[in-house]
């Protein structure tokens, strides 16, 4: 990367699925040093995923440090930070020791599905969505909260007497590195609040009802904010003093990132899961397709922007799965590599479902397969089938797009990691029959992190500035004839169906 011109600079931190990372952006958005770190996947029981939310915190200051070290800068050249994050995954702390009370449960994790069967019973799984604009599922934190009530042992008590705190990572990281047990905010922004399932959409407060329902105690929730204002400074490490002045679910910092700031504009993201949000405005729009209602951001006291959003649980970690509990490729590039060898899938479909299938089913019930097998098949096929659950799944959410926002897709914007794949992108634009393109900074995670700290600070003065720095890196148009592209896609749904039903 190597450092460019001489600040003042903006740090984004993106305390992510997999790993955390600390980006240092220069005025036009181009990145000046990174650095980032892994942690711990545990996988206690099947379906079962959980992180050691202290170890995300030393890893967190330990790539603000590095950043800020590689970027050969001090605390003085840093207007602000800004803060993205996991979306969902849930964390519950003891106010007076900062120590978490048991493992962060994550967005992954498939362990609420029944309590979820019995909050929708009598009602159904859209009991909440005219409120929070979501269905019943165990993706979201508000039953992860409850379970944990549920299950450890004295935590209850502990929560009604106001001893406890929850938090997704953005309430984590921040009030941590605000302070911590020495007067740490906690504070939460409206898009990571909008994926509680315990914020009514159109208040933008925590439900009082639902909490009820739900059986939470309102004394464990952080205060809402917006994405982009000044929650506190930060209280130790390199950066002791910088403001802390955005937050932002990684998915609609993504959206910022990009720039997607008029209604209609959309994106998506291929990370360990993919999210395809679209702008619709200042009034949340229903989805009768399966879609999600959020909220996509919020400048501090400016009207709301909501999103319609397609949620893929599985992308990349399944090629992380083909990696290190199959073990049939040495890196994650070598899935291309592999697929490369072959033509076609060889009549194989394979089904992620590996928690439940989010957009546009919700079906917590289901589980993953491999459809269509032979004795043809080889691993060069499965490879190939890999990364075209990618692609089926990103059609399928696009088309839920199209039906509820009537916006026909003229092109889909992607960024992150997954994109450096040729032969995926490839792929997405032959089944959705459109051109993909990519901008020139990947990372727009952190990017829109980064925009929104600095539209907090007057570090940039308006989105029409931010607009301006985003520029095209490739595209993709697509190759496949119509008949071959229908046949395919009916397989896929074939395969589809019979995950379905899996757990009674
Ligand atoms: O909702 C989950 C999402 O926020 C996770 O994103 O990039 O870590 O897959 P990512």
């Amino acid at each position: 990367h190597g450092t460019h011109g001489h600040g003042p600079f903006i740090a984004a931190i993106d305390q992510g699925t997999t790993s955390s990372r600390c980006i240092v952006f220069d005025k036009d958005g181009r990145i000046v040093s990174v650095d980032q770190k892994e942690h711990e996947q545990i996988f206690p029981k099947p379906g079962w995923v959980e992180h050691n939310a202290t170890e995300i915190w030393t890893n967190v200051q330990q790539v603000v440090d590095g950043a800020v070290e590689k970027a050969g800068i001090t605390a003085a050249d840093v207007k602000a930070i800004g803060i993205t994050n996991q979306r969902e995954t849930t964390v519950l702390w003891d106010k007076n020791t900062g120590e978490p009370v048991h493992n962060a449960i994550v967005w992954q994790d498939t362990r609420t599905d029944a309590l979820c069967k019995e909050l929708g019973r009598n009602v159904g799984q859209d009991r909440f969505r005219r409120e929070t604009g979501l269905p019943l599922a165990s993706y979201f934190a508000g039953p992860k909260i409850r379970w944990l009530l549920d299950n450890v042992e004295g935590l209850r008590e502990r929560a009604e007497r106001g001893e406890i705190l929850f938090g997704t990572m953005d309430s984590w990281v921040i009030w941590n590195l605000t302070g911590g047990v020495n007067g740490g905010h906690h504070v939460t922004d409206v898009t990571n609040a909008s994926r509680t399932m315990l914020m009514n959409l159109h208040d933008l407060a925590w439900d009082e009802k639902i909490l009820t329902s739900m059986d939470i105690p309102a004394a464990v929730l952080p205060e809402i904010k917006s994405s982009a204002e000044v929650y506190g400074t930060a209280a130790s490490g390199v950066l002791t003093g910088v403001p802390v002045a955005s937050a932002l679910g990684d998915q609609q910092a993504a959206l910022f990132g990009q720039t997607c700031f008029q209604q209609g504009e959309a994106k998506s993201t291929y990370g360990t899961g993919t999210f395809m949000l679209m702008n619709t405005g200042h009034e949340p729009v229903n989805s009768y397709n399966g879609l999600l209602t959020t909220v996509g951001y919020r400048i501090g006291d400016e009207t709301p922007v909501y999103a319609l959003e397609g949620s893929i649980a599985v992308t990349g970690s399944l090629v992380q799965w083909m990696r290190d509990q199959m073990g049939l490729i040495n890196s994650a590039a070598e899935i291309e590599t592999l697929a490369s060898t072959v033509d076609d899938n060889g009549g194989a479909y394979f089904v992620p479902a590996f928690s439940g299938l989010f957009a546009p089913y919700w079906r917590s019930d289901a589980r993953g397969v491999i459809a269509g097998l032979t004795r043809y098949v080889t691993k060069a096929h499965i490879a190939r089938a890999v990364l075209e659950a990618t692609a089926w799944q990103t059609r399928e959410i696009t088309d839920a797009m199209t039906k509820d926002s009537g916006v026909e897709l003229t092109a889909l914007k992607v960024d992150g990691g997954m994109t450096s794949n040729n032969l995926l992108m490839q792929t997405i634009s032959d089944f959705l029959d459109a051109p993909v393109v990519r901008p020139m900074v990947a990372e727009t995670t952190c990017l829109g992190a980064a925009y929104a700290a600095g539209l907090a600070v007057g570090f940039w003065s308006s989105t029409d500035e931010l607009r301006a720095n985003w520029r095209r890196a490739a595209e993709w148009t697509p190759r496949m004839d119509a008949a071959t592209r229908d046949r395919e896609y009916k397989s896929w749904l074939k395969a589809v169906e019979r995950t379905m039903g899996w757990i009674e």
